[in-house]
């Protein structure tokens, strides 16, 4: 979705704000734009498409000169892509210039005010009535100008501002839309989004709803919307830059599945003393357990699948029931939740609108809640009760990886702690299951060598050309088969559906045909056999199958095309592995198909409107 990158120094802007953008792409995006205060009149300049446009229309941003400056990434939602409609928008009188991410839902009858006092709007976007509301509310001071302009706006904002009036400062406003203020040595920057300024910084602050702004080279000063100055707390984000960098890497998406043994370190490591898990301090006391009926994990598309790898792994050990629910679903129905419901927010961004929502009606009818969230003090993070961090580091591709694998393994950590609290495990279970976890980075690690990688590689570019692939499995591995299914559509646009194996013959059956491909997860022991009769249906009625097995189930290639394993481990634990699998399958079809896999059509990464 869209993206805000702005700067204030010493430097040349347009090439900072044109590096900034960039880092942006993987939200997704199809214009741009950058506006700098060049010499007291502000220039902006647009472009539709990729950022490339806009960098050679911009001779990499060196067109404009000045150090003041913002720029965006716009994922069309109200008109078109084109250059009207792309930001920076302008006021009437080109002495204010904004940047807009969110909506602004009551922006018909501003326009419609505004048009009536004369303002003429060139765009149809629901951002360019913010620029001309400025300026017809421009009293000379500018912090109490965006006091009255918040009062007005409706909806969810973050805007960055820059103005002709007051050429050495840059100014931020927000609501329900996430912009942080980087802090660098004499120099600041405004971003939607960490990744596009960490280059320069590590040291931000997070602008809180309706407040504002106010930054310099060297100074930040922040207004709650009555206009009182209030003092904000830095922090530091452990990322470093060469995590949001190819590093070499033909993309985004498979750097990541290569991170995923340090990712799931950093999950796991730290939270495991001995033999005890320790979740930032979160705790469950036993009161709050026994009055404990029912667990919701609610997300939205590979978060909504961790959650349901997780059911497994809660209802097994914990013995609560657990519901899985998308977050989509779950706002506008009503739902049965109260203290006695434990819900479990999940989320890599922590911005994802629906989720967000979510949270939100759970609290307000007294359930706890849990975030299991990537992204530091995003707004799931800071509206949930308790955040357990999976401490992925950035995800620049849109399909998610080790964003995935990392929340399965918080999952599980929830899952044991609870479970030893709850008596509901035997101790000498819940120490192989942690001592599981724990040489889990390890095993995905040997899972990514070489050979292993270059076997999933020969058989996804086999089968690049397929219409249709079907994933099967029974219980986690038909969990992991969802997740697989997702991949693939997502970044090949193949058509792939997930289906519980013994829920084949009840129709899904009738689409296997000569060569329909099927991939068929065979990791859990005591399933063997129900695996092998479904995988003989499909190959019947002339199907291909491809199994991806443990090493111990391997003696399913007898009844199969091909053959992927994954090393054993607990068969509780297995569906991370199945994922690294499911994603290089995916990417490598991609990768022979041509497509666009870090930035797939129609996908964002963040999808901060419902
Ligand atoms: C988008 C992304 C998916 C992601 C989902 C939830 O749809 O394209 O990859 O799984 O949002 O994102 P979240 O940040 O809440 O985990």
């Amino acid at each position: 979705m869209c993206g805000i990158i702005g700067y204030i120094g010493s430097r040349q802007a347009g090439p900072i704000l044109l590096e900034g953008l960039k880092k942006l792409e993987y939200r997704g995006y199809d214009s741009s734009g950058i506006a700098v205060i060049d010499d007291g009149v502000i220039s902006v300049i647009k472009s539709v498409g990729m950022i490339k446009a806009l960098d050679e229309k911009s001779k990499g941003g060196s067109v404009v000169s000045g150090t003041v400056g913002i720029g965006h990434t716009r994922w069309a939602t109200h008109g078109a892509p084109s250059d009207e409609n792309s930001h920076p928008h302008l006021s009437s009188d080109k002495r204010f210039a904004i940047v807009h991410n969110g909506i602004i839902e009551n922006f018909e009858s501003l326009r419609t005010e505004l048009k009536s006092l004369g303002y003429k709007f060139t765009g149809e976007t629901d951002s360019e009535v913010i620029a001309k509301l400025i300026q017809h509310h421009y009293c000379g001071d500018i912090i109490s100008t965006l006091r009255t302009v918040i009062t007005r706006l409706e909806g969810s904002y973050a805007v960055g501002i820059i103005s002709a009036d007051k050429p050495d400062a840059l100014y931020a406003i927000r609501k329900d839309n996430p912009l942080v203020v980087g802090l660098g040595d004499g120099e600041n920057f405004i971003a939607s989004d960490y990744t596009a300024a960490l280059e320069h910084t590590k040291n931000f602050v997070l602008l809180g709803d309706k407040e504002i702004a106010e930054i310099t080279a060297t100074e930040t000063k922040f207004y709650d919307v009555d206009g009182k100055q209030i003092k904000k707390k830095p922090y530091t984000v452990e990322w470093n830059i060469e995590e949001a960098q190819k590093g070499g890497y033909a993309h985004f998406m498979l750097k990541e599945i290569f991170e995923q043994p340090r990712a799931l370190t950093r999950t796991v490591r730290p939270r495991i003393a001995g033999d005890e898990i320790k979740l930032d301090g979160i705790e469950f006391d036993g009161d709050y357990l026994s009055s404990l009926e029912r667990i919701d994990i609610i997300g939205c598309g590979s978060a909504y699948h961790a959650g349901i790898v997780g059911k497994s792994f809660i209802e097994k050990h914990c013995r609560i029931p657990v519901n899985n629910i998308l977050a989509s679903e779950y706002i506008y129905s009503d739902p049965i939740t109260g203290p006695k419901t434990l819900t479990v927010i999940i989320s890599q961004s922590g911005e994802t609108a629906d989720t967000l929502s979510a949270l939100k009606i759970a609290a307000s009818r007294g359930s706890r809640t849990l975030a299991v969230v990537n992204v530091v003090q995003s707004a799931i993070a800071r509206a949930a009760d308790d955040v357990l961090y999976t401490h992925a580091g950035p995800e620049i591709a849109v399909a998610t990886t080790k964003g995935y694998t990392t929340q399965i393994a918080a999952l599980y950590l929830i899952g044991l702690k609870i479970a030893l609290k709850k008596g509901s495990i035997t101790v000498k279970r819940y120490k192989e299951l942690l001592s599981g976890l724990v040489t889990l980075p390890q095993t995905v690690e040997d899972m990514l060598s070489e050979a292993e990688v270059k076997k999933v590689r020969k058989y996804a570019e086999k089968f690049h050309n397929q219409k249709c692939v079907f994933f099967i499995g029974r219980g986690t591995d038909y969990a992991a088969s969802l997740e697989g299914a997702l991949k693939l559509k997502e970044i090949s646009y193949i058509h792939a559906e997930a289906y519980a194996a013994g829920e084949l013959k009840h129709g899904t059956i009738s689409l296997i045909e000569d060569h329909t491909l099927t991939l068929a997860l065979v990791t859990q022991e005591k399933l063997y056999h129900k695996m092998e009769s479904n995988i003989k249906a499909v190959k019947s009625r002339g199907g291909t199958v491809i199994a991806l097995a443990s090493r111990a189930n391997s003696k399913i290639k007898s009844c199969t095309d091909m053959l992927l394993t994954i090393p054993d481990c607990d068969d509780d634990i297995s569906p991370v592995l199945t994922a690294v699998q499911l994603q290089l399958f995916a990417y490598y079809i991609a990768l022979k198909r041509g497509c666009e896999i870090d930035t797939p059509r129609n996908l964002a990464k963040s999808v901060t409107v419902e």
